[in-house]
């Protein structure tokens, strides 16, 4: 055959041929590649793994080295779970995809009737999560208000140390039992001065954290078999019939003067059943993030002496040792700040965010995460990276000072207050309260450890329930310093 008719052949049938390949492309389309993982096994998945005991992190940890940065789990036969371990990859999550990846993955026992319907912190972001959250962003936590409370969180601490210091000649004190729910968004103080109030409050996060069989097969979910659906649902109710009082008598007294959490909801028109849940979501989240930030950084300070000195020298240094700590005088404790920053770097409270979920299917790198998928953001991994962090594993505030690193979501390799659409709405209020709290315990006190232990000895292990907590709570036996004035 002569070359031109070759060529005319070839130009003939090239428009077939590309018509069948993309025939066939289209009607095979190239297997969807999914992230790796450990080899999940029909109808039980990773589940062997154990990953849902109180070492989840360390577990996670320990596979994402062996399977990658997205690393996808399987439990039981719901959607899988996707975990990213590197400031890129939770930028894609939390920036690039946010709109996507915002869902909230809700276990089964938070589904509470006449609870969940409320809810802002599980809800998806629909039109009420936009609500809500305005209300706590521009209302509740914004600069103003969170000014216009220093009078009460102020006190609130001055009543800690008083308290303190009647235990403070031998008395072993259990810190996060006298700092739970302390420094948080305060309501006149009364959810502290309930009895029981603090254990429910405590146990509802533990029952929402628990590992729950409907959780990984709904099909069991009418059973309720671990009865942590009917447990919620009597903690919850015990908590609403509390609070209808206090809502009542405000109601009832038709001032709302005192334009504090309780007035704004009641002025935006919110029901009862309403600001019960909100009254939840603020006191949950609120108590033990702050009260295991405190004793983490008591632990990291009385282990490291030298640290603990240089933050005692800035205060006396400020302060002086004839008046007591001011939240005004937070602006001028650098040394402080970064004492809280690194603790929140090493023991990030909330270690992979509350569970996010994707609501549809997306391209992550070069993987398909499915519709449904819970996304964890694994901020222990990345806020213990040596590529990221130099000797990442040693509490060294000095490296926050004259940083540019900051906790406000912009900065994907330090994220304990999470970025995006679902950062905490309380970023302002919480770096505040657990500075001023912090401040007023190590320029009070000499703590020291009991029964003759050595620092060195203190122990550091960490577990996740729900927030990362010390297994072994910091017990201390307390002295005043010449500094206190008090
Ligand atoms: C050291 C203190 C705290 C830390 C480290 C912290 C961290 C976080 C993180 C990482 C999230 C999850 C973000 C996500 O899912 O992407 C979150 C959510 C949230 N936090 Fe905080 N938080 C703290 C204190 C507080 C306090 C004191 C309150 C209230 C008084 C609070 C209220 C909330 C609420 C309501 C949400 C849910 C927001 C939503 O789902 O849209 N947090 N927090």
């Amino acid at each position: 055959m002569e070359q031109s008719s070759m060529l005319q052949l070839i130009l003939f049938t090239l428009p077939f041929m590309l018509l069948l390949s993309y025939l066939i492309f289209k009607r095979f389309p190239s297997p969807k590649k999914y992230p790796p993982g450990p080899i999940a096994w029909p109808l039980i998945g990773n589940t062997a793994l154990s990953i849902t005991e109180s070492q989840v992190h360390l577990k996670i940890c320990d596979l994402v080295k062996k399977h990658g940065h997205v690393m996808m789990l399987k439990f039981g036969v719901v959607p899988p779970m996707v975990v990213v371990s590197t400031p890129e990859t939770a930028a894609i999550v939390l920036k690039k995809q946010d709109r996507i990846c915002s869902g909230r993955s809700v276990p089964h026992s938070v589904k509470v009737p006449g609870y969940f319907e409320h809810t802002m912190v599980w809800a998806d972001c629909t039109e009420h999560w936009k609500v809500v959250r305005k209300i706590f962003r521009t209302e509740m936590f914004s600069n103003k208000m969170v000014e216009a409370q220093t009078s009460i969180r102020e006190e609130k601490v001055r009543e800690l140390v008083r308290f303190l210091r009647e235990r403070e000649l031998g008395e072993v004190v259990q810190v996060n039992e006298v700092i739970f729910g302390q420094n948080v968004y305060d309501y006149e103080g009364k959810i502290d001065n309930e009895k029981g109030m603090k254990g429910i409050i405590r146990q509802l996060m533990v029952l929402a954290a628990a590992p729950n069989l409907p959780d990984f097969y709904p099909i069991f979910g009418p059973l309720d078999l671990q009865r942590y659906r009917k447990i919620t649902t009597d903690y919850v109710k015990k908590i609403n019939d509390y609070w209808a009082g206090i809502v009542k008598e405000r109601r009832a007294t038709k001032d709302h003067s005192k334009n504090d959490f309780l007035d704004v909801v009641i002025q935006a028109g919110f029901t009862d059943a309403q600001i019960n849940t909100l009254f939840l979501e603020i006191f949950g989240p609120g108590s033990d993030t702050s009260s295991c930030t405190i004793e983490w950084a008591m632990s990291e300070l009385i282990r490291n002496p030298d640290k603990l000195v240089k933050l005692q020298e800035e205060l006396d240094k400020f302060i002086g040792h004839s008046r007591e700590v001011r939240e005004s005088d937070l602006e001028n404790l650098p040394y402080l700040h970064a004492c809280i920053k690194e603790t929140l770097r090493l023991h990030p409270p909330v270690t992979f965010m509350l569970p996010h979920r994707t609501t549809e299917e997306f391209q992550l790198m070069n993987y398909t995460v499915p519709k449904d998928s819970q996304m964890l953001v694994n901020m222990y991994a990345i806020h213990r990276d040596p590529k990221l962090w130099d000797d990442p594993l040693s509490f060294k505030p000095e490296r926050f000072l004259n940083s540019p690193v900051d906790y406000q979501g912009n900065d994907f390799q330090y994220l304990p207050f999470g970025s995006g659409r679902r950062i905490c709405p309380a970023i302002n209020m919480a770096s505040r309260s657990n500075r001023f709290l912090l401040a007023s315990l190590v320029h009070n006190f000499e703590w020291s450890l009991p029964d003759g232990m050595k620092p060195s000895e203190l122990d550091m292990r960490d577990r996740f329930v729900l927030v990362l907590a010390k297994v072994v709570p910091l017990k201390v036996v307390l002295r005043a310093r010449s500094a206190s004035a008090f």
